[in-house]
């Protein structure tokens, strides 16, 4: 299926429909160089430079069968994820779904030269309460279960033939449907919803949560990030925070979103995203016929994740000097981001 007829990389980005992976198929497939094929369960069209194999990452037997035809594979991204209700039930789909990956493309790739992990905060228990910051991938690790720290002391184990590398973003911001964590989907549809019913654009988290100091990651520099650290010499088989670079609170960047849509700002109001949106699919519906919108309502709804970030009423912020002392040096404005792919949702009828 794959013939390498040159000394092409071909990368394998594993959860090509997530709202990482997403963005880092398009990335790969604009290099010279560089073939993608992009897993998924749901799969997708084909381009020129992307072919998309459908495949279910739990069935270890099945994903054995389809990863075979991956001979020529050169580079795993993986960014696949199995959303669970709590923190312990997360590690055991998302550790298996590594390991059926890797086993069945290193069993066919001879050429494999790198596995790239996506982790995230959690590997500071920046889920689980105010954590020690800026954190830093030197500082001490903490209790499992884990399972971001589970997947890297697979990889860990088991390169050697190959090398690897993590990377750490903070809340990820890019395009995607149907994912469980996409804060930028979050505002957009909430901040749409709230022109739409004439009220004011309310922060809805806690009140800490409001002046806690806060950074971004936009799925664009995460994506160059990925692709330096799985080629550069000196990234290998090391982790890296990876952010914005600059950082903010939700009291200053608030009415700048409030400004984009078009909306005064009124003062916060906690409340639960994942209740109070809970009977907003009918006015979507509405929205959706007068505005020519394109997706429906729980493609474009990730309440719980966003109750859970506007919940951090604690700084989360991690340091990203080490990735620019190794060799990465882009950075991207947040206003910029949020403006850029709010511009991004308009244009794909996403958001009136
Ligand atoms: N989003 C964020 O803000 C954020 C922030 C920091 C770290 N991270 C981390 O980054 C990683 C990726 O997150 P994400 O938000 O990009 O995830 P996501 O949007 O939920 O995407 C997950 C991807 O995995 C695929 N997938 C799920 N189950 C599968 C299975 N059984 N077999 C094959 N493919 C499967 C999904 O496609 P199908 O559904 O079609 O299978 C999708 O392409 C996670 O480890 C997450 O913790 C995310």
């Amino acid at each position: 299926m794959l013939e390498n007829m040159s000394n092409e990389n071909v990368a394998v980005v594993v959860g090509a429909q997530g709202v990482i992976g997403r963005t880092l198929v398009d990335h790969l497939s604009s290099l010279d160089g560089w073939r993608v094929v992009g897993l998924s369960r749901r799969g997708a069209e084909p381009t020129d430079r992307v072919q998309h194999l459908s495949v279910d990452l739990l069935d270890r037997a099945a994903s054995k069968a389809t990863l075979s035809e991956l001979k020529d594979a050169t580079h795993i991204f993986y960014a696949a994820y199995q959303d669970r209700p709590s923190w312990s039930e997360l590690v055991e789909p998302n550790v298996n779904m590594l390991v059926n990956a890797v086993d069945g493309i290193e069993a066919a790739a001879p050429g494999l030269r790198h596995v790239s992990l996506m982790q995230g905060y959690k590997v500071y228990g920046a889920h689980l309460g105010p954590f020690k910051t800026p954190a830093r991938e030197s500082d001490p690790g903490h209790l499992p279960p884990e399972f971001n720290i589970s997947q890297q002391d697979f990889l860990e184990q088991r390169s050697g033939s190959w090398t690897w590398s993590a990377l750490r973003p903070s809340v990820v911001c890019g395009f995607g449907l149907g994912n469980p964590m996409n804060l930028a989907m979050v505002i957009a549809v909430y901040a749409s919803i709230s022109k739409e019913l004439g009220v004011p654009l309310r922060f809805p988290g806690k009140p800490g949560a409001y002046d806690a100091l806060l950074e971004m990651t936009d799925a664009g520099l995460l994506a160059h990030a990925a692709v330096w650290a799985a080629t550069a010499p000196s990234a290998a088989n090391q982790a890296f925070n990876i952010n914005n670079g600059d950082l903010f609170r939700w009291s200053e960047m608030w009415p700048k979103i409030g400004d984009w849509f078009g909306l005064p700002v009124a003062p916060p109001l906690p409340m639960s995203l994942t209740e109070v949106m809970a009977d907003k699919e009918p006015l979507w519906q509405r929205m959706s016929e007068r505005h020519d919108l394109k997706y429906g309502y729980r493609e474009v709804s990730s309440w719980p994740f966003g109750d859970a970030v506007f919940g951090w009423d604690y700084d989360v912020i991690a340091d990203g000097s080490k990735a620019r002392r190794f060799g990465f040096h882009e950075f991207v404005d947040t206003e910029r981001m949020f403006y850029d792919i709010f511009d991004e949702f308009r244009r794909r009828k996403v958001i009136p």
